[in-house]
């Protein structure tokens, strides 16, 4: 076995500093996947493991670990009988994942405590933030990687200093190592694991507006009016705690929300669609029906000692918290969002669910709090088992309650705390950042940090939460934040209004101009949704993706891939004062363009990969609009003068699409002679896609753009002269 002997050796030294008092060679494995195996230590039963919350399914053995296989955990116990495991790494080795942390997207040397936290005001050495993702992704210096998950909802300290080491506060648990040939196949791998997320609607991937918060309901009409007069692009307007009464979950304010149904039905008229926050603490009241059906039902979180419900303040004052580790409390919730959404809401945030509790030290209920958990998440145990998990249970139960109210809907939940394995259930966002330059420049690494740990479905609150800031800030926040997969603007109670049109007409024309980017990109967008969706690859990608092997790129996060076609350079600090590294290949194989917007120094710059066709259309005020028409092609030819690329279309809504109701169309170039020619070469699924023109904008290497036009079943011919 590959390097078991050094392995060792580093282990010993390693973990000595966590002062070891038993060290275990040799773990028992076995394979579950192709060279993807799970180790667990020498004198543990495997009845005696965590089961996985992570996985999508339990993925027993198939056979004895392969005697090749070239990593192995060394486990060991702490003189405090805590459970930890090591694995060695080669001099050279990058680390990634780690889910939703602040700082660079390089983790060498951080130490990550995964415990879902409420961390207002967090900064680069937080250690928790809201999330928690047991995972590490290893990329060796030939550019082969590894991924390490540990299989423990348990408060887990991941340590990077010099090695892979985890220590749990919990019991024995297993390890799954996974081994590929590049990042990008681990994390596939990953997805394999842990599951992919499902197609969001479309609405979900055009701009979202927000604030703590829109009130009265007049205000919220004027704010969705405003983006339509302007002529700003946008989808969804947010509806954030106030519009509820007293801050009770599933009520609304008789005096700014009299209507939820109007105002959605105004909202629909002019194209909005409309997202409500559901948190989990609900307030004790004997007055509040919501209260005397929990408390009926008996689906609140216990106490130790007394078994009575556990009651810690959070907005409402006083409040009990569903258990939804427990089947029974997670239909209860459903019904109640079952009930709640059919007023014609489209999307639901579940906030403050790490869970956050006000007034006390740790932030959240006492650990050994009571959940009726289910079997299968490992039956009755205390909240420090749980607490990592709660949040994740109750976006599953919020969207399975969507499901039933909508079955032929496509839910979109955002939630703020969550669990490796959650994107399954939920996207998600930074949590509360602040309106600073830091804020802005480390939601690059965190967005794809996430994507690198299983969730691609994330962005940050554009413009930052905490704070004001100012203008310039601002514009260069929306034209990153424009393009991550979740693009939503946000900030908190008392701030100046953050609106695209707040700070003046120049920061205005920045932020239309990086929105209608984004509404232009849309079809390409979807279609990375889509690969998202089948694959787990990340929709924003690490430049290191490009070539795994070259150490410049290891560590570069003032730039991003979108999708594995465009690369995003933003100036991410005030003086643009930063350039990123670039691929050795850079000048010959990435070409600038724009969409007539090259002059706003605060958008980012765009390169279209040669060798490349990403879909685009015309700029749309809300996705809905109208159908893609015409369909724009930007095409750069490689050196050998071809160039590919896809487009996914459905309904934007539905599963149809599952039983074949799509279309996914390959184009191809092809420079033939003195022409290129375009055309499309493969068509898979049944949707029929509208009758629509279609042009190319060929993006040549010296700068010039020519052009074609022609219709989606015919050859598009550009000369070349
Ligand atoms: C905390 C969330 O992080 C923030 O986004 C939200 O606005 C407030 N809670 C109020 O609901």
């Amino acid at each position: 076995m590959r390097g078991r002997l050094l392995q060792f050796v580093v282990g010993v030294l390693l973990v000595a500093q966590a002062a070891v008092v038993s060290l275990h060679a040799q773990p028992q494995a076995e394979l579950i996947a192709d060279r993807v195996v799970r180790f667990w230590d020498i004198d543990v039963r495997t009845t005696d493991l965590e089961p996985s919350v992570a996985l999508v399914h339990p993925f027993p053995g198939i056979a004895p670990a392969p005697a090749d296989f070239p990593l192995e955990p060394i486990f060991f116990e702490t003189d405090e009988g805590e459970e930890g495991f090591v694995i060695e790494i080669e001099p050279g080795t990058s680390l990634y994942g780690t889910g939703e942390v602040a700082g660079p997207l390089l983790r060498n040397g951080r130490v990550i405590d995964c415990w879902n936290y409420d961390a207002y005001g967090y900064g680069d050495s937080t250690p928790h933030l809201y999330q928690s993702h047991p995972w590490v992704l290893a990329v060796r210096p030939d550019g082969s990687a590894f991924g390490v998950l540990a299989e423990t909802t348990w408060r887990i300290r991941v340590d990077l200093a010099s090695a892979i080491e985890m220590i749990s506060d919990g019991p024995d648990f297993s390890v799954i190592v996974i081994d590929r040939d590049s990042p990008q196949e681990v994390v596939i791998a990953l997805a394999e694991l842990t599951g992919t997320i499902e197609m969001p609607p479309k609405w979900a991937i055009g701009y979202h507006q927000c604030r703590y918060s829109y009130f009265p309901d007049s205000r919220v009409m004027e704010v969705a009016k405003g983006f339509r007069e302007r002529g700003i692009p946008a989808d969804v307007i947010w509806m954030d705690i106030d519009y509820m009464d007293g801050y009770r979950v599933f009520t609304f304010d008789p005096s700014g929300f009299r209507s939820p149904r109007y105002l959605i039905g105004q909202l629909a008229e002019i194209g909005f669609r409309n997202v409500w926050m559901l948190d989990p603490g609900i307030k004790v009241d004997d007055e509040y029906s919501i209260y005397t059906s929990g408390l009926q039902k008996n689906v609140w979180v216990k106490k130790a000692a007394s078994n009575d419900d556990y009651v810690g303040q959070v907005w409402p004052g006083d409040c009990v918290f569903p258990d939804f580790t427990n089947r029974t409390v997670r239909q209860w919730w459903g019904g109640l969002v079952r009930g709640f959404v059919r007023l014609g809401i489209d999307g639901v945030w579940n906030d403050m669910n790490e869970p956050a509790v006000f007034g006390v030290e740790s932030k959240t209920m006492p650990l050994d709090n009571v959940h009726r958990a289910d079997e299968d998440l490992g039956g009755q145990g205390p909240h420090a088992k749980y607490h990592n998990i709660y949040g994740m249970q109750m976006v599953r139960a919020t969207r399975e309650g969507f499901m039933t109210a909508y079955p032929n809907r496509r839910p979109f939940v955002l939630s703020r705390a969550n669990f490796i394995g959650g994107q399954r259930y939920a996207a998600t966002w930074s949590g509360d950042n602040t309106a600073d330059w830091y804020h802005l420049e480390s939601s690059v690494p965190m967005v794809i940090n996430l994507g690198l740990s299983g969730n691609p479905f994330s962005g940050p609150d554009i413009g930052g939460f905490a704070g004001n800031g100012d203008g310039e800030m601002f514009a260069r926040w929306m034209g990153v934040g424009a393009m991550m997969p979740f693009a939503r603007g946000h900030t908190g109670k008392g701030n100046i209004d953050k609106e695209p049109w707040s700070f003046g007409p120049e920061v205005e024309a920045t932020c239309r101009r990086a929105l209608e980017r984004r509404y232009r990109l849309l079809p390409y967008f979807y279609t990375l949704f889509h690969e998202a969706h089948v694959s787990g690859m990340p929709i924003i990608r690490p430049l290191f993706f490009l070539d795994p092997a070259d150490p410049a790129l290891r560590s570069e996060d003032d730039a991003f891939l979108l999708g594995g076609d465009l690369l995003v350079v933003p100036a991410l600090t005030p003086n643009r004062d930063r350039r990123p590294a670039l691929p050795a290949d850079f000048a010959t194989a990435w070409r600038p363009f724009g969409f007539g917007d090259l002059d706003d120094p605060d958008l980012p710059e765009l390169y279209l990969r040669a060798g490349s066709i990403v879909p685009s259309g015309p700029v749309l005020q809300y996705t809905g609009e109208k159908f893609l028409d015409p369909l724009t092609l930007l095409v750069a030819l490689d050196e050998d003068g071809t160039a590919i690329g896809t487009l996914y279309e459905d309904f934007g809504d539905g599963w149809e699409f599952r039983d074949g109701e799509y279309r996914l169309t390959t184009f191809s170039a092809v420079k033939e002679g003195a022409s290129v020619v375009v055309r499309a070469i493969n068509r898979e699924g049944r949707w029929t896609a509208p009758t629509r023109a279609v042009r190319v904008r060929l993006i040549m290497p010296d700068g010039r753009e020519l052009t074609g036009t022609g219709h989606a079943n015919e050859d598009i011919v550009i000369g070349l002269e």
